[in-house]
C-alpha cells in the first residue's frame, strides 16, 4: 500500500511534467498502480487505517504524485446529495465544460503540498469527463461541485499543474467572475 513516502511533494519536477497517455487494454502494471491510487485515498478517508500509517487524508491522487509520469487519476468524495463518487480513471479528459466557474470557499490543498495556501482557486462549475476504468470500460461522468472541482485538480496533475498556479497572485480572495462558491 502507498503511504505519504510515496507522495513526492512539490518542488518534484515530476509534477511539472506532461504526464503520458496510459497505452489500452492496461498492461498489469499501469492497473496495479491506478489500483494503489484509489486504495490511498479510501485508506486516507478510514481514522483508523490513515492514523495507524500516518496519511493525510485526500479525496484525489494523480499518478504522478507518486512519481509515475502516466495519465492516471483516483476520486473517492461524496457529492452534496452524500452519493459517492469513486473512479480510477485512465487517460481522462474534459470533453466539455460549462461557461459558469466555481471555486471551493476554503480553497484547495493537495498531497503533494504540504503547506496551506490560501485563495480561490478557479474551476469549471460543469463538466463533462471522459476516461477509462480498471475494468477497460469507457466512461464518461457529468460532475458539478465538490466533484467537479477535484476531477479538474487531479486532471491538472496530469498536465503539469498546481492548485495554486490559478491563484490571483495580487489578490488571493479577489472575486472569481461568473462564479459561485461551493462549499465542502
Ligand atoms: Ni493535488
Amino acid at each position: 500500500m502507498l503511504t505519504m513516502d510515496d507522495i513526492v511533494r512539490d518542488g518534484h519536477p515530476v509534477l511539472r511534467k506532461v504526464a503520458e497517455e496510459v497505452q489500452l487494454p492496461p498492461s498489469q502494471e499501469d492497473k496495479a498502480i491506478l489500483e494503489s491510487l484509489i486504495e490511498y485515498v479510501k485508506n486516507s478517508q478510514d481514522p483508523d487505517i490513515a492514523q495507524l500509517h500516518g496519511l493525510r487524508p485526500g479525496i484525489g491522487l494523480a499518478a504522478p504524485q507518486i512519481n509515475v509520469s502516466k495519465r492516471m487519476i483516483a476520486v473517492h468524495v461524496n457529492d452534496e446529495k452524500d452519493n459517492l463518487l469513486s473512479y480510477a480513471l485512465f487517460n481522462p479528459k474534459i470533453i466539455s465544460h460549462s461557461v459558469e466557474r466555481s471555486y471551493l470557499a476554503a480553497g484547495e490543498g493537495c498531497l503533494s503540498v504540504d503547506e496551506s495556501i490560501p485563495g480561490f482557486v478557479p474551476r469549471y462549475a460543469r463538466i463533462t469527463v471522459k476516461g477509462v476504468d480498471l475494468e477497460g470500460k469507457e466512461v464518461k461522468l457529468r460532475l458539478k461541485g465538490l466533484p467537479a472541482i477535484v476531477f479538474q485538480h487531479e486532471i491538472d496533475h496530469l498536465n503539469g499543474i498546481m492548485f495554486y498556479d490559478h491563484i490571483n497572485k495580487q489578490d488571493p480572495y479577489a472575486e472569481v467572475p461568473n462564479a459561485a462558491p461551493v462549499e465542502r
